[in-house]
């Protein structure tokens, strides 16, 4: 648990743009990305998770299966889902 707001699917489904923000959902969290899509090292294939889960893609991307890839997405926590 966490002092962070609770956001329904229909909420973070509104953020899938560069200038809506980008949000996406990993287990149970929901992220505000939008800062770093410039930096992802996997460059704009990000947005192809915007207003959705993370999990599909981390599946086809295992080079996510690492703690530093954790800790660059658990500083973008925004809330709950
Ligand atoms: C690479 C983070 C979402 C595709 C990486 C790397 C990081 C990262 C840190 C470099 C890993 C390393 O080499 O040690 C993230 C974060 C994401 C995210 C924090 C979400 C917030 C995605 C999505 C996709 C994706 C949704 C695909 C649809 C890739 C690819 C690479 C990569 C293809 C390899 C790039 C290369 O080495 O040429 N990502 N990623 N990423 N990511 Fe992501």
């Amino acid at each position: 648990s966490s002092d962070l707001p609770v956001y329904t699917q229909e909420e973070v489904t509104k953020h899938r743009s560069l200038s809506d923000g980008v949000w996406v959902t990993y287990k149970g969290g929901v992220y505000d990305i939008t800062d770093f899509v410039a930096i992802h090292p996997g460059g704009d294939k990000i947005l192809l998770a915007a207003g959705g889960a993370l999990e599909p893609f981390w599946a086809l991307y295992a080079v996510h299966s690492q703690d530093h890839v954790l800790e660059i997405l658990s500083e973008y926590k925004v809330g709950e889902l």
